[in-house]
């Protein structure tokens, strides 16, 4: 991604007094000495988000298991908001806590975590543990590099994608025009034609970014500069609009994030719905889903100019204050290589950001994603976000202007406008 002039800068520290809720250890056995040897193991405190599937936790035991007597992970379950989650790394990290060694970062913080100084360069690991970052993804891995340095390994990349229910829906829509046809089609036959998250919130801009770039709008250009304002903008946002206000989408769709969406949907409520890879594991999963072996996927629809899906995805990272930096080096690398990410594509359905593991049949056998070359091929191509030490606030703003739109209090081409103004706005005084 080539936005890396955009900006040198301030950083932006929206501290939030909320408090930490953890979840705390499934295994609580860490204080227990090895059988081993008389020594305690060396405890590394991990947070992520919410794992809606058996995945993360199945990493962190495997992990605890081939360590025992050495290193132990306790786990601390985080918001699955994805800003929320930000606000309370930049609370503890502003405040040098140590409260968590490593952390899962989504792909659009690295940039700012690492001007903040909250995140510990990996280059010295990775060179010694001859880690060869070109097996990687290169999307996630431009995402963790800033400056020149490494800020975290690739752990799953996300693309917008759209799941359907094949015993309802024919064939996958082409073009969100088929889609809103398709939808209106599904009227009477089940509760919500259409899902999708159009909260204020991350998701939202997301969202957001895949109607602009499939109608060949752009929020940042080749160089980085704010290009949000055109007419292809505007015909995108139209098109959201025309759905997100529509009878095609739940009443209250203005507060769905992926949960509410994900949850309707393996309940059985809904016709299509645009989530993030892990729909499918989730869709699959006989424990929660009423829709097992109902579900299809497909890109999302095409605008005028393409079908856009934006790139998101986590990224492992260390806490530079860290009192145990080896540890909980040992842990991101197993995390985040074949072995770890592997369980995440299994159980959690997440796509390997390792591009081997496309090649490995017992990850390809389980998820038809994962076997696809033209998904595979097709992350490549996925939108993404400014890669910006700023992020945060031009998210904000893309998030409040949207959302006014979307909600009826503001006309299109004045969010357009305030977007265009606010986000150049704030990277010149970002490069001051
Ligand atoms: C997913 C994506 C992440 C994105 C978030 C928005 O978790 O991986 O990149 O920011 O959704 O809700």
């Amino acid at each position: 991604m080539k936005t890396k002039k955009i900006l040198a800068l301030i950083v932006t520290t929206m501290i939030m007094a909320t408090t930490i809720v953890g979840c705390g250890s499934k295994d609580s056995s860490s204080s227990t000495t090895s059988t081993e040897t008389s020594k305690e193991p060396v405890k590394i405190v991990y947070a992520r988000g919410k794992d809606v599937t058996p995945a993360n936790v199945k990493v962190v035991e495997k992990f605890n298991e081939l360590n025992k007597g050495k290193i132990h992970v306790d786990f601390i379950e985080m918001p699955s908001d994805t800003g929320k989650q930000h606000d309370q790394y930049v609370t503890v990290f502003n405040a040098k806590g140590t409260d968590y060694d490593v952390f899962d970062a989504d792909v659009i913080w690295p940039a700012e975590f690492a001007q903040a100084g909250y995140a510990l360069p990996l280059d010295n690991y990775i060179a010694k543990d001859g880690i060869n970052l070109k097996d990687y993804m290169e999307g996630p891995i431009n995402s963790v590099t800033f400056k020149g340095k490494t800020w975290g390994m690739p752990k799953f990349i996300d693309a917008g994608l759209l799941f359907y229910r094949k015993d309802l829906v024919q064939t996958a829509p082409a073009t969100w025009e088929d889609l809103i046809t398709q939808a209106k089609a599904l009227k009477g036959k089940i509760d919500f034609p259409y899902l999708m998250q159009a909260k204020q919130y991350e998701g939202l801009v997301c969202n957001a970014v895949e109607f602009i770039s499939a109608y060949g709008g752009k929020v940042v250009d080749g160089d980085g500069n704010i290009s949000i304002s055109s007419p292809e903008t505007k015909k995108g946002l139209e098109t959201m609009k025309s759905i997100v206000a529509s009878d095609l989408v739940p009443s209250n769709i203005t507060t769905f994030m992926e949960t509410e969406s994900h949850t309707a949907f393996i309940e059985g409520k809904g016709g299509l719905i645009r989530n993030w890879p892990y729909q499918w594991a989730l869709a699959q999963d006989e424990a929660q889903s009423k829709v097992v072996g109902k579900v299809a996927i497909a890109p999302l629809p095409k605008g005028s100019v393409r079908s856009a899906a934006c790139l998101g995805g986590w990224n492992t990272m260390i806490n530079k204050y860290s009192k145990h930096p080896d540890e909980a080096w040992q842990f991101v690398k197993f995390m985040t290589g074949a072995e770890g990410q592997k369980i995440s594509a299994i159980d959690g359905g997440s796509a390997p950001t390792l591009l081997s593991l496309y090649k490995d049949s017992a990850v390809t056998t389980k998820n038809p994603l994962f076997a696809d070359k033209n998904f595979v091929d097709g992350l490549s191509a996925a939108v993404p976000r400014p890669v910006s030490p700023i992020y945060p606030k031009l998210s904000d703003i893309m998030q409040i202007e949207i959302s006014n739109y979307l909600t009826g209090k503001q006309d299109v081409d004045v969010a357009i406008k305030n977007m265009d103004t606010k986000m150049k706005a704030a990277v010149t005084d970002a490069s001051k």
